[in-house]
């Protein structure tokens, strides 16, 4: 598959994205969104790939949604392709796939850029990391999840602010108010992200999914269902083949091999 405006790599079982026009800040394009898609779907069927790393640059992650191609259009056009949900890929594929994907963020991810993070199970973020949702000043609003991920992940009071102001977070506040895991200098996070995207793809990947799915239940139900949720899904890590060998191994004093079964 040829890629446009991204690159897509195999390191080890790492499925990597990065997102590949520097000219403009890595704007989310509608092809590029689409190609996102394409490599996100790739990797899920690919059953080398154990976890999925999505990066910008050192400069910028991405600067939000292509501003010149979607001045042109009018709220029937993007009615009727259910923006930014566009023709099956992109968004609707990043929200369902089932492998862990991490964002590493450097500089600037903002509007869609910061939406695109948030997707993300995880961010990882370097020092000179920014987040923010500036469309207020395009006077339009986030549309891929800017005023419900970010609120989620940092509650009402930040999201509020930064939603109707447009400022920017800084990697230290992104910290602080939970929308990232860890901050890392500049020059280790590309390295970090992968070691760490690395050491997920080595874990039984039945059971990452599982614990995926567990985590984003607590966004989506009540504690009690969530509950129920995790415990089912902690019962059924007992019908993989990869339980019993993981145990086993402990007992063993031994590596672990897992066969994703
Ligand atoms: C298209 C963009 C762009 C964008 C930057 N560029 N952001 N092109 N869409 N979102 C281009 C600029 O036009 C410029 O190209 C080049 O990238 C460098 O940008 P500069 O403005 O010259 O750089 P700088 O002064 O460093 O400022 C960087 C910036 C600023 C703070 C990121 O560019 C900016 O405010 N961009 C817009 C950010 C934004 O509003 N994002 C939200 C978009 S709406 P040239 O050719 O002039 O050199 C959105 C909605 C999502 O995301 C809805 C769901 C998907």
């Amino acid at each position: 598959m040829a890629y446009e405006n991204i690159l897509v790599e195999k390191k080890g079982a790492v499925g990597v994205i990065t997102l590949n026009r520097p000219k403009v800040y890595n704007a989310l394009s509608m092809a590029l969104i689409a190609e996102v898609g394409q490599a996100v779907n790739a990797f899920e069927q690919d059953a080398e790939v154990g976890c999925l790393l999505i990066q910008g640059s050192e400069k910028v992650f991405a600067a939000g949604a292509d501003i010149p191609e979607m001045a042109s259009k009018d709220f029937p056009e993007l009615f009727a392709m259910n923006f930014p949900y566009v023709q099956g890929d992109g968004w609707e594929v990043l929200e369902s796939r089932r492998k862990p994907m991490l964002a590493a963020v450097s500089g600037m991810a903002l509007g869609g850029g910061c939406e695109l993070a948030m997707a993300c199970d995880f961010i990882l973020a370097s020092d000179t990391a920014r987040f923010g949702q500036p469309e207020v000043k395009l006077a339009t609003m986030p549309g891929a999840g800017g005023t419900q991920r970010l609120t989620r992940a940092i509650g009402k009071a930040k999201a509020m602010e930064m939603c109707l102001t447009g400022r920017m977070m800084d990697a230290s506040e992104a910290e602080r108010s939970g929308l990232v895991s860890r901050i890392l200098p500049v020059e280790e996070l590309f390295t970090e992200a992968l070691a760490t995207a690395q050491t997920i793809a080595e874990q039984s990947r039945p059971v990452t999914a599982l614990i995926k799915d567990a985590v984003d239940q607590a966004y989506e139900t009540s504690l009690n269902a969530g509950m129920r949720f995790e415990r089912h899904a902690f019962q059924s890590s007992f019908a993989f083949e990869d339980r019993s060998e993981g145990m086993q191994a402990f007992v063993e004093k031994r590596a672990p091999t897992f066969k994703n079964r």
